[in-house]
């Protein structure tokens, strides 16, 4: 089982989903060492990022040149888009996923991401601007369509692929249900037999067990997994090896878990600074302790430490002494 994208050969088809505030360097890098086929940036947003209103971290920092790297853009703008576009390419990109799935009304609200779904001809116009304007392979992710009366994701695949997408990734959900319910696997089968880019299936993807069924329900050639990697970053190693393309990764126990989740939260410091890095490393640090059983009490005093001294002392208590890690 392997993807291929442009000249790239992802022999693991087992792909980290974009998420804001979540897939960070540090943590797309985490991943990265135990494996995976291909890890998302967060959402850029294309026009903010070439007019410099964003505040665009430098290249080295964003990793936007590390080689198993997509580099997420929305907008609505085809000018903007292919700007932007060119502009990350020109860092060293290696792959451009353009967001057609988002549904935050922020996003929707300016006809971003899935608003997108209603007005194909727009999202093509949108599509064709980005894959023109790069020469590196350049995907889509969206969403099964808008609500369930207006199921067009097989449609857009279609017209992406004459575009020269060369990869779709297929949340299974519309926008219209957020987060809510069980993603639609079965669902995605539509968009797999409309097109012959390899298709990606995304949406409560978390073990191996899940994986499989993704895979045998949708007919896509690989999935990719957001939520099911928080605390886990080892996790899509994990499901790759079961599905027979990886090595098995070595899952850290106790002083090894600890030095583990002590490194991601330095890595954090350093990548945001002190005071910023001590609150965004906190949802992490709530994950792994998630898993790891932490006592209510030891959890609550982490989790509202200013100082990552205190911090970084008591982890080896908190995650290090955990029962066996979960499946
Ligand atoms: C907190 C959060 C942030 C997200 N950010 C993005 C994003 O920036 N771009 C995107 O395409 N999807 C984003 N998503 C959607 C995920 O990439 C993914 O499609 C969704 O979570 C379903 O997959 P999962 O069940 O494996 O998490 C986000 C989801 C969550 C929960």
């Amino acid at each position: 089982m392997s993807v291929t994208l442009g000249q790239r050969d992802l022999s693991m088809p087992v792909l980290l989903a974009p998420l804001a505030g979540i897939t960070d360097l540090p943590f797309r890098s985490l991943v990265s060492g135990f494996g995976a086929g291909l890890v998302v940036s967060e959402m850029i947003a294309s026009q903010e990022m070439v007019q410099g209103k964003w505040a665009v971290r430098e290249k080295a920092e964003l990793g936007i040149d590390a080689a198993n790297t997509s580099v997420q853009l929305a907008g609505r703008d085809a000018h903007w888009m292919a700007e932007a576009a060119r502009m990350v390419a020109g860092q060293g990109a290696a792959v451009i996923d353009i967001n057609m799935g988002c549904p935050a009304k922020k996003v929707v609200g300016g006809y971003s991401g899935s608003a997108l779904l209603r007005d194909l001809d727009h999202a093509q116009r949108l599509i064709e601007a980005v894959a023109g304007a790069v020469e590196v392979p350049v995907t889509l992710k969206t969403r099964l369509g808008w609500d369930a009366d207006c199921l067009n994701a097989a449609d857009l695949a279609r017209r992406a692929e004459g575009a020269g997408v060369a990869m779709i990734v297929i949340h299974g959900r519309t926008r219209c249900q957020f987060y809510k319910g069980a993603a639609d696997w079965d669902a995605i089968r539509a968009v797999t037999s409309a097109v012959s880019v390899p298709v990606i299936a995304n949406g409560d993807i978390v073990d191996a067990a899940s994986a499989r069924e993704a895979l045998r329900l949708s007919g896509a050639a690989g999935v990719m997994i957001g939520r099911g990697a928080q605390g886990r970053p080892w996790q899509l190693a994990r499901i790759a090896a079961a599905l027979g393309t990886g090595r098995a990764p070595d899952v850290p126990q106790g002083s090894a878990l600890s030095d583990m989740v002590s490194g991601h939260y330095e890595a954090m410091l350093d990548f945001y600074g002190m005071s910023l890095g001590v609150r965004v490393a906190r949802k992490h640090l709530g994950w792994y302790m998630d898993d790891a059983g932490t006592p209510a009490g030891l959890r609550r005093e982490i989790l509202t430490a200013a100082d990552p001294g205190a911090v970084l002392a008591r982890l080896p208590e908190a995650v290090g002494a955990a029962r066996q890690v979960a499946a």
